[in-house]
């Protein structure tokens, strides 16, 4: 018949746009994500809950261009290469096989947020790709979706989509890789009246010596506190629901505090041990002691680097900063509130 032999177009080229631009912020974890039990579908041992923040947004722009032979990738203007470029094009080699295109892509980043900081550039810097390059690809995903996308680049990618708090269900471990993998995303957990700020302590914004992949493989691995702390972890957020839900901030920042301390301990058991926490970390965890004392409810909360999260009220930030800022030599402060999820600014059809 005449009309098989007429051009099969694939949808993207119909409809969907060539270029798109989003943005997203980082989140920092509350309850902790740390431990995979798939390493390539990203899946997580346990659930995690964070904040999405107003502060450090990653822009991404991606580009297709029928003519590449490769990706041409550049975080804040210059090339990436190595383990950075890897991830990014194996991230689109995904969005590549579900949008059935064999096009290359020229994808722009800019990020605020001190890269390889443990603050989590990652999280905002996957969303903001996924977002942009579902797009881009024509892929109409909803938020859900774009949550499990994100979440093949970094894990905690898949929370960022989400503004103000958000849950990531770790998924079923159980039945086919697929199950899994289309249980395992986050939503945004409802709360009271909360008007948290997180004072954002950065004591060091060089690069890790350990990414946190290499951390979490050797802590599952080897550190005989992870399963009690995984165990502890589900309590943890079980508590951490019932304060979100009654607005109780002391609560919310002791649980944090202590889920967090967990993940830390879990690290220094393992072998060998790996130590993000360095003695300006301890400085400023002295210091947030120094604040509850003084009765400002102030907690503290740590990621896979030294630098510092503290949950205060929005009322009392600009004292903890201080009190934080002058506590250890060279320490830069930032504050935080609840932020926004992930959005497209633009997407171009043709
Ligand atoms: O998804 P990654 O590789 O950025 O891992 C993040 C792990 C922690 O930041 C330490 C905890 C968390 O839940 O964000």
């Amino acid at each position: 018949m005449s009309e098989q032999h007429t051009t099969l177009i694939r949808p993207q080229d119909q409809t969907g746009a060539e270029r798109a631009t989003a943005v997203a912020h980082p989140n920092i974890a509350l309850i902790k994500y740390w431990g995979k039990s798939d390493e390539r579908l990203f899946l997580p041992r346990t659930d995690s809950l964070s904040m999405t923040l107003d502060i450090f947004p990653t822009t991404t722009h991606v580009r297709l261009d029928a003519q590449a032979g490769h990706d041409a990738v550049t975080l804040n203007g210059v090339p990436a290469t190595g383990e950075a470029l890897r991830r990014i094009v194996t991230f689109l080699d995904l969005v590549r096989d579900r949008a059935g295109s064999l096009q290359r892509a020229v994808v722009d980043t800019e990020n605020t947020v001190p890269t390889g900081a443990g603050l989590a550039s990652s999280a905002s810097g996957f969303a903001a790709l996924a977002t942009a390059a579902a797009a881009a690809y024509g892929l109409d995903l909803d938020a859900t979706a774009l949550s499990r996308l994100a979440r093949r680049g970094s894990g905690s990618a898949s929370r960022s989509i989400f503004g103000g708090f958000a849950m990531w269900h770790a998924g079923r471990t159980t039945g086919t890789a697929t199950d899994a993998d289309l249980s395992s995303y986050a939503e945004p957990v409802p709360t009271a009246e909360l008007d948290p700020a997180l004072v954002i302590a950065v004591v060091n914004a060089g690069p890790k010596d350990v990414s946190s992949r290499t951390a979490m493989r050797r802590t599952v691995d080897t550190s005989p506190l992870y399963e009690p702390w995984a165990a502890s972890s589900r309590d943890d957020l079980a508590d951490m629901q019932v304060a979100l839900k009654r607005g109780d901030l002391e609560a919310v920042g002791e649980i944090a505090e202590r889920n967090a301390l967990g993940m830390h301990a879990t690290m220094l058991a393992a072998r060998p041990a790996v130590r993000y926490l360095s003695p300006a970390t301890l400085t400023v965890l002295d210091s947030v002691l120094q604040l509850r004392r003084d009765g400002i409810p102030a907690y503290a909360t740590m990621d896979a680097g030294p630098n510092v999260k503290v949950l205060c009220r929005r009322a009392d930030a600009d004292r903890v900063a201080g009190v934080v800022r002058s506590a250890a030599a060279r320490v830069s402060v930032h504050i935080a509130g609840p932020g926004p999820g992930a959005r497209l600014l633009c997407g171009v059809g043709r």
